[in-house]
């Protein structure tokens, strides 16, 4: 199969979707790669890099569209990217449709088969192609909520860690799988005081044990995180319901009850947001403020450290990468269920029930579209 990754186009986007190891891979298989000019060069990447693995340079996008059946990217495809999909593409990379009806309408009209990462799942029901994201985005999560909280970038002027005879900063992390873990492990190493509340009492339980005592663990009743709200100087958001629209755990009136200049963080924005006052923002404008609580809504936060992301995430995608490559759609859907569950959109219509639902169109299960449009 011709396999193409273009260069990323969203705002402050470094990562690349495949390493020069990925090209090698695939051309081992069998595979031809073709690399847009420069894709790899925010992750520091060279095109030779890419040749000297097997890879063809392209000049620029649309030669890239034109060759290849199989895109794999890194973030959604923006508009121009949709404009150059066709039926005979297969997309593979992170969607985030619950959150964007144009784009599911964009990505319907392409006739294109879409299968996003993050609603893969493995054989334990988990999310093996967000999950490296989610754990460099925890980690970032804090450490932009730290930096937020100085004064002189509108913060409330407190050190997360407090110092001897000065208390720490209080840390809410609201959702406690990838993200929320990582989140809480930085907030601990900061020295910070903790506090994770998720809904999933199992969840809870392994988060008690791998805290061992050094963060509380809390359910996230409405009642429960508006009792500890007053307090808290940094709140992260980063639940998940798989697929869907994320839900509202902060609302507006309940900014109200928070202490000046205490800083949100929103991980879950790229679902559209867990903070009825959130709205998405970029590295270059992180912020903006809303009733005097500063709010941090970027919602591709490991695109800032795409040495570490790029890596992180190839390791994970690069073997469906190969599998679809070398079983085509229909073939590698059958022999790995979770990868179905990838598959979103495909021959005009949307595939995966929470987007449909969210987006208010019908589901069509996957099988019934692909009979008819994948090889
Ligand atoms: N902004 C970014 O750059 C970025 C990067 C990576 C991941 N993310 C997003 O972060 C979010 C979290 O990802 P994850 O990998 O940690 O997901 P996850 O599935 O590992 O964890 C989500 C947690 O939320 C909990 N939850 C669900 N509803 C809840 C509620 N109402 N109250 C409290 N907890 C609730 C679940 O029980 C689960 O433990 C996702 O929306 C993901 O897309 C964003």
């Amino acid at each position: 199969m011709k396999v193409g990754v273009p260069t990323e186009v969203k705002a402050d986007e470094y990562r690349v979707a495949l390493t020069p190891a990925g090209v090698r891979e695939l051309t081992d298989a069998g595979h031809e790669v073709f690399v847009q000019s420069g894709a790899g060069l925010g992750s520091a990447i060279t095109d030779e890099q890419y040749q000297a693995q097997g890879a063809s340079i392209v000049p620029d996008a649309p030669s890239l569209f034109g060759e290849a059946e199989l895109i794999v990217k890194v973030k959604e495809p923006q508009p121009p990217e949709v404009a150059m999909l066709e039926p005979r593409h297969t997309l593979f990379t992170y969607l985030h449709l619950a959150a964007d009806g144009e784009l599911t309408r964009g990505l319907m009209s392409s006739g294109a088969t879409c299968i996003a990462y993050e609603t893969v799942e493995d054989d334990r029901g988990r999310l093996p192609l967000l999950a490296p994201m989610s754990e460099v985005a925890g980690k970032i999560a804090t450490q932009a909520g730290a930096f937020m909280l100085e004064k002189p970038l509108g913060g409330r002027g407190i050190l997360l860690g407090g110092v001897p005879g000065v208390a720490a900063a209080n840390v809410m992390i609201i959702g406690g799988g990838v993200v929320g873990m990582n989140a809480a492990f930085i907030a601990l190493g900061m020295e910070a005081t903790v506090y994770v509340y998720d809904r999933n009492i199992d969840r809870l339980r392994e988060l008690d044990i791998a805290f061992g005592g050094r963060a509380d663990t809390c359910f996230a009743s409405t009642l429960a995180i508006e009792e500890r709200l007053p307090d808290m100087d940094l709140v992260i958001g980063a639940v998940l319901v798989h697929g869907a629209r994320a839900p509202h755990v902060v609302t507006r009136a309940q900014l109200g009850l928070m202490k000046p200049n205490a800083v949100l963080v929103d991980v879950s924005i790229d679902q559209g947001g867990c903070f009825e006052t959130s709205r998405p923002t970029t590295h270059t404008n992180p912020t903006y403020e809303v009733d005097g609580i500063t709010h941090y809504c970027v919602t591709n936060m490991p695109g800032a450290v795409p040495i570490t992301s790029t890596y992180a995430l190839t390791n994970a995608t690069m073997p469906y990468v190969v599998h679809l490559a070398s079983r085509g759609v229909r073939g590698a859907i059958e022999e790995n269920p979770g990868l179905k569950l990838g598959v979103n959109v495909a021959g005009g219509q949307v595939t995966y029930r929470p987007v449909a639902e969210a987006v208010g169109v019908d589901h069509v299960p996957v099988e019934q579209v692909l009979a008819g449009v994948a090889a």
